[in-house]
């Protein structure tokens, strides 16, 4: 946030027509060409199971009240991150928010392309604890069915595409700089599944957060620089054509040796059979 402030500042420090001369010569700001961090555009024909929520009342309309993402496994399934319905995101209960929606089809948020689902099935795993963050998800059921074209299957226990060093995509609207740069089109990153036993080391249980093997999966690159940030929770990240993991937390956002944090989608498939619908 504080490097987001500090142009501002400078701008309005100068009369207005020297702040639009500085405007209209400044580069393309790194937003342009950056992703979810370190990313790259996509759109969402080319990732239809991307979905965006959305509640305009809470969270404004320039992005079409955009503020996690999440991903259809079934026809009328969506998952998203348990902690993006919490009170602590939403400022109120779930319950409360009488707009919320699930987004389907909408590359550029400042538009009105795609369709918009109301929310009203939800079911938030009530085992989510925002100390712990284990199992971060929630799952929404929508009232009409998607075709199937949109269907991104759920990676299952022993899945291949959990195999360390496999490359993998992170998808969505969020922060592109770590800074409250929030993006209007779809980006996604590339990152590789790392193995336990580096998502132990980077998070052995701190402030930060602990990583527990059972119920998360970690991803990055050694060096950073690709990642997944704030309002990107919820969203997908996809090996090997399936979905393995939501995004869920970390420390910072693309930070060397602080990889990201996903929610494990084989761990808590059983709970979505249960509670989503097959339809
Ligand atoms: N908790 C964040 C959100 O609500 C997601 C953070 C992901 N961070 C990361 N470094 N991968 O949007």
């Amino acid at each position: 946030m504080r490097r987001s402030f500090r142009p501002l500042l400078a701008v309005l420090a100068v009369p207005l027509s020297a702040a639009l001369a500085l405007v209209l010569i400044s580069p393309a700001p790194a937003t342009a060409d950056r992703g979810v961090v370190g990313g790259q555009a996509v759109r969402t024909v080319e990732a239809p199971w991307v979905v965006a929520l959305s509640s305009r009342a809470v969270f404004g309309t320039t992005r079409s009240g955009q503020f996690c993402g999440g991903a259809v496994v079934t026809p009328t399934t969506v998952l998203t991150a348990a902690h993006c319905l919490s009170r602590a995101v939403l400022g109120r209960s779930w319950q409360e928010v009488r707009d919320l929606r699930v987004i389907v089809g909408r590359n550029d948020l400042r538009g009105t392309a795609g369709v918009e689902y109301p929310a009203t099935q939800v079911w938030v795993n009530p085992a989510y604890a925002a100390d712990e963050r284990a199992g971060d998800v929630a799952v929404i059921t929508l009232s009409r069915p998607l075709p199937s074209a949109y269907v991104l299957p759920m990676a299952q226990h022993g899945d291949p595409a959990y195999q360390p060093g496999i490359r993998a995509a992170v998808y969505g609207w969020g922060d592109t700089e770590g800074d409250g740069s929030y993006a209007s089109t779809l980006r996604m990153a590339t990152v590789r599944v790392l193995d336990d036993a580096t998502c132990a080391a980077a998070y052995p249980g701190s402030a930060e957060g602990q990583y527990q093997p059972d119920s998360m999966v970690c991803a990055g690159l050694p060096s950073g620089g690709h990642d997944a940030c704030q309002g990107d929770s919820g969203g997908p990240l996809v090996a090997g054509g399936r979905l393995v993991g939501l995004v869920s937390w970390g420390s910072g956002c693309a930070v060397a040796g602080q990889p990201g944090v996903y929610t494990r989608i084989s761990a808590v498939a059983p709970l979505v059979a249960a509670h989503g619908s097959s339809r």
